[in-house]
């Protein structure tokens, strides 16, 4: 019998809560982190980073990707094969685009496939929920596209959203961190009924506009009540980079998942001036960031496998 000696998983990037759907909504956009897991006879664990920032990631057992590794295979109940890790980074780190999602969804995905897949893709994604603690990353990181998640009285319940093929996610990465915990921290526990009635009328909004295309519905809808009024603080020269969006044509911007990271939605017509003008106004505000026009990502977490009898 053939045993699979080794998995390598492509992850998504994804942007998070899309300014009015904190906590519920995210998209994997084209941009991957990769992952490979090769059993070894013995030995102990190693882990091996390339790519930006490889210095910056944990190479022992506190690494969340092989933390994640370890967590499915203690929900099986078995006991997880000695490992060499290989990490190649194309997703910047604590930046809002979900690079901790893809650790998760990385680990328990290989680890499913090591075991012989016991995990249905279903299991794999509430097990992911439960370590992230929210699912607007992990959920489009495994299974791709614009998704939607909300609790069910048995689980989760995940739809997809339409994305209508003239909008462009323009992402503005800064060149310093915020880390997810420190941009929770700022947020308040309880909020008004004006601003819950605010963020589910834009959130609806919001899902329309991106299935229509609509650019009146869009520009109305990403505006949000619960996260980033206390955010913005945490980002300079967010105002700034704001204004220079929109009057480069840009329909609206948004802090992309926990930030620093901006999100602009722009149509094809303007996304190359949208990415100059978000650009030059972070340069003006002492801040370098790299800025890019990233596609939809609409696979999620792909693999392949190595067997040997
Ligand atoms: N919805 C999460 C947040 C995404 O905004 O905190 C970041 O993990």
């Amino acid at each position: 019998m053939s045993v699979i000696s080794s998995v390598t998983v492509k992850v998504p990037a994804t942007t998070a809560n899309l300014g009015p759907g904190f906590d519920c909504i995210g998209a994997a956009l084209r941009l991957c982190n990769q992952f490979k897991f090769t059993r070894i006879d013995k030995g102990g664990l190693t882990i091996r980073v390339t790519g930006a920032e490889a210095e910056r990631v944990q190479t022992d057992e506190s690494n969340l990707l092989y933390q994640a590794f370890l967590k499915l295979y203690q929900h099986i109940d078995q006991t997880p094969p000695p490992v060499k890790i290989e990490i190649d980074l194309g997703v910047p780190l604590a930046r809002g685009l979900g690079s901790s999602a893809t650790a998760i969804v990385g680990g328990l995905v290989a680890a499913n496939q090591l075991a012989g897949e016991p995990l249905s893709q279903v299991q794999v994604m509430e097990i992911a929920i439960a370590m992230e603690g929210h699912p607007d990353n992990v959920v489009p990181a495994l299974i791709g596209g614009c998704r939607l998640a909300a609790t069910s009285e048995t689980g989760w319940e995940i739809c997809d959203v339409p994305w209508h093929e003239n909008i462009i996610p323009v992402v503005a990465i800064p060149d310093f961190e915020l880390s997810t915990s420190e941009a929770r921290r700022v947020l308040p526990t309880e909020f008004s009924r004006a601003d819950a009635i605010f963020n589910t009328a834009h959130l609806g909004l919001l899902l329309r506009g991106l299935e229509t295309g609509n650019p009146k519905w869009l520009k109305a809808a990403l505006q949000d009540k619960l996260h980033q009024p206390y955010r913005k603080a945490l980002i300079p020269g967010y105002d700034a980079v704001n204004a220079a969006a929109v009057a480069a044509g840009a329909y609206g911007m948004v802090i992309s998942g926990a930030g620093p990271t901006l999100l602009a939605l722009s149509d094809v017509a303007h996304s190359q001036a949208v990415e100059l003008a978000m650009v030059s106004a972070w340069k003006a505000a002492g801040i370098d960031a790299e800025v890019r026009s990233l596609a939809l990502d609409t696979k999620g977490a792909t693999y392949k496998t190595e067997a040997r009898d």
